[in-house]
């Protein structure tokens, strides 16, 4: 295989299945926000172009917010201690906050995310996820809008990684076992 070529197992959701499932969220979102400003806060990396995509089909007022986060421990051994790596750069007190988020996985990224916003004061404070994970988790999490619930399988492409690799595969796909 050329280094070209990315090393992915199978597609598990297609581009065009993407494009209409992010198409159905921002509709959703912007109906229920009808006559509101809506704070989009973009989770850094893994949420980028899930939120870039999200928020061109929003039809409101929308201000852009953006965070870094970091978990300790490896995925396997998740150890739930989470570490804010880049803020919020204004304060989102009385605003309609939208956290945008790549993947659920054990709940424990977006527990500590929540509770650290919701100390803020925010109007309001919903979460969009493009996958969810549900069989892996360890602490329970609303989601307010979930793209696509997925199996548990590790998967990358449309900005999630492995290594940072794969973020602008197209698609969300699955990788080979290592041998
Ligand atoms: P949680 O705190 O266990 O819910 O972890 C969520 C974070 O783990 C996500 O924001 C991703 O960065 C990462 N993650 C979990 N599952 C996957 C996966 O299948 N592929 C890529 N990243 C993942
Ligand atoms: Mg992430």
């Amino acid at each position: 295989m050329s280094i070209t070529e990315p090393q992915i197992k199978r597609i598990l959701i297609s581009q065009e299945e993407i494009a209409q499932r992010v198409k159905e969220l921002s509709q959703q979102i912007t109906s229920d926000y009808a006559g509101k400003e809506l704070t989009l806060v973009c989770i850094l990396k893994g949420a980028v172009i899930f939120w870039a995509d999200l928020c061109r089909q929003i039809q409101l007022p929308v201000l852009s917010e953006f965070v870094a986060i970091s978990s300790y421990g490896n995925r396997t051994t998740s150890s739930g201690v989470v570490k804010l790596d880049y803020d919020l750069a204004h304060s989102i007190e009385g605003k309609h906050v939208l956290i945008i988020e790549d993947i659920i996985d054990t709940g424990h990224t977006l527990a500590y995310l929540k509770e650290n916003f919701m100390t803020r004061k925010p109007a309001s404070l919903k979460v969009c996820a493009l996958l969810d994970k549900p069989s892996r988790r360890e602490i329970e999490v609303v989601l307010d809008y979930v793209g696509f619930r997925i199996p548990d399988e590790f998967v990358v492409g449309y900005g999630l990684d492995c290594g940072q690799k794969y973020r602008n595969l197209p698609y969300i796909a699955t990788l080979p076992t290592p041998s």
